[in-house]
């Protein structure tokens, strides 16, 4: 048995990993096999502001963009039964990820650079970080933003693998620590 302290029987459920890892693809699967609500925090600051990611980054910079994203994550305190994909840089700022770790169960969603530069190739425009990057860069942009974030993801709770992840991988967990 793990031996993880949280303040409730049904902790909220905070997924964390690199864009492309299937944050979102995973959570709202594992959200109906739980019986819990999904939310993507992207989408919540959206909503929020009332403009896209890629409009905040290039209107207000990142770092008013990491500000707005680490006061909508403390907004999650007071939701239940809830699964939240966190964006893939929540982690590496501010102490969001300690904040995580003290207000759910987090999950890092594992994923190398490689397949990331796969999944991500096919949409970089609507990504911020990678915008401005040639395709021969964008390896090398990748597995250096992963390295400096890898040790903030690694903060996590548990760990599931993007390539093995199956329906049924949040569940077998979370019951493994019931028992
Ligand atoms: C970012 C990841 C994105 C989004 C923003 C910045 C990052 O979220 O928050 O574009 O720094 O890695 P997803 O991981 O949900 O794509």
């Amino acid at each position: 048995m793990t031996d993880i302290k949280t303040n409730t029987d049904d902790p909220n459920i905070f997924l964390v990993g690199f864009m492309g890892s299937g944050k979102s693809h995973w959570g709202k699967i594992w959200a109906k096999e739980t019986n819990r609500n999904f939310i993507d925090l992207d989408e919540v600051i959206e909503k929020n502001v009332g403009k896209s990611i890629a409009a905040i980054f290039e209107e207000r910079g990142e770092e008013e963009f990491r500000r707005i994203e680490s006061a909508a994550l403390r907004t999650c305190e007071s939701m239940q039964d809830t699964i939240i994909a966190s964006g893939g840089g929540t982690p590496y700022f501010y102490d969001n990820m300690q904040w995580m770790n003290e207000h759910g169960l987090t999950f890092h969603i594992t994923v190398d650079a490689k397949e990331i530069l796969k999944r991500v190739a096919v949409e970089q425009e609507k990504r911020p970080l990678f915008k401005n990057l040639g395709s021969d860069e964008l390896l090398s942009f990748i597995e250096k933003k992963l390295a400096e974030r890898l040790p903030y993801y690694s903060a996590a709770n548990f760990t599931i693998c993007s390539e093995t992840a199956t329906a049924s991988s949040l569940t077998d967990i979370l019951s493994s620590i019931k028992k």
